[in-house]
């Protein structure tokens, strides 16, 4: 069987680049939903609609455990999809988030007071507030809907993403916050402009730093999924719509070896 690792689009890809390094046995597939991307802007139902059929993919092709990366389809329904889809369509199987692996680790790096961005739906869904509450009430969140983002780094335009960060990040208290969360898969790309626009007192929180090492110490606390994982390396890459900007990223991040192949 295999690890699934799911985004709605091209940020998986880097997520799940961290994970092959750090657990590079495992057999994996990635699946991203390009074809309904940006989830970031949907409703519950679309959002949750999507996921599931994501999901069935995804299982059929049998994967033991799948990992959403996706943080606006983890606010959206990990919790409906861990409580009515997996017990009556999966039950063998499981799904598991990134918000609160995130949320933990701020608080194991003992910051009180965190900034978040992230898209319109986790921020506006209050799941990164409602997460914390149960892990430390005691903290700070300050979060920022960053809903340009995403589609900036789809269609290649970092270069303008430094002016627009600013702007954004002008409504957060930046000489408070000790750590911001990135909370989307795409922003890794943006650690380098963010570091500028920071400086060295504020740390990034950024997934392809945290969920690797996340997802290693679940795996050893799990073997009733972690065991049916084969360990030979291999890796698939699909999607829901293949494009050229697609293909090119994953080549950017991965070099000419990988094949993405369109699923449907
Ligand atoms: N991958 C999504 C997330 O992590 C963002 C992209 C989208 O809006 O689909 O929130």
């Amino acid at each position: 069987m295999k690890l699934g690792l799911f985004d709605s689009g091209l940020g998986g890809l880097l997520i799940t680049r961290a994970v092959r390094d750090h657990l590079p046995d495992l057999d994996i597939l990635y699946y991203g939903d390009t074809l309904h991307l940006p989830y970031g802007n949907r409703s519950d139902e679309a959002i949750y609609h999507y996921t599931v059929a994501a999901m069935d993919h995804m299982f059929a092709q049998d994967c033991a455990l799948i990992v959403v990366a996706c943080n606006t389809a983890s606010a959206a329904c990990l919790r409906r999809l861990q409580q009515e889809y997996l017990p009556r369509a999966w039950p063998e199987r499981n799904i598991i988030g990134v918000v609160v692996p995130m949320l933990e680790a701020a608080t194991q790096r003992g910051y009180k007071h965190l900034g978040l961005i992230g898209t319109n739906y986790s921020v506006s869904s209050k799941i990164f507030e409602e997460e914390l509450q149960k892990i430390n009430p005691d903290m700070v969140l300050e979060q920022v809907a960053t809903p340009l983002l995403v589609p900036l780094i789809e269609h290649d335009g970092l270069e303008w993403a430094e002016d627009i960060l600013r702007s954004y990040l002008a409504n957060m208290s930046l000489d408070q916050i000790e750590g911001l969360i990135l909370g989307c898969t795409h922003y890794p790309y943006l650690k380098p402009v963010l570091r500028d626009i920071l400086g060295e007192n504020v740390d990034i929180l950024s997934q392809d730093d945290i969920i690797p090492e996340k997802l290693a110490d679940y795996l050893q606390r799990h073997p009733e999924y972690s065991d049916k994982i084969a360990r030979n390396g291999n890796i698939s890459f699909q999607v829901s719509d293949l494009t050229f900007n697609y293909i090119q990223t994953a080549h950017k991040i991965y070099g000419e070896a990988i094949e993405v192949v369109q699923y449907g």
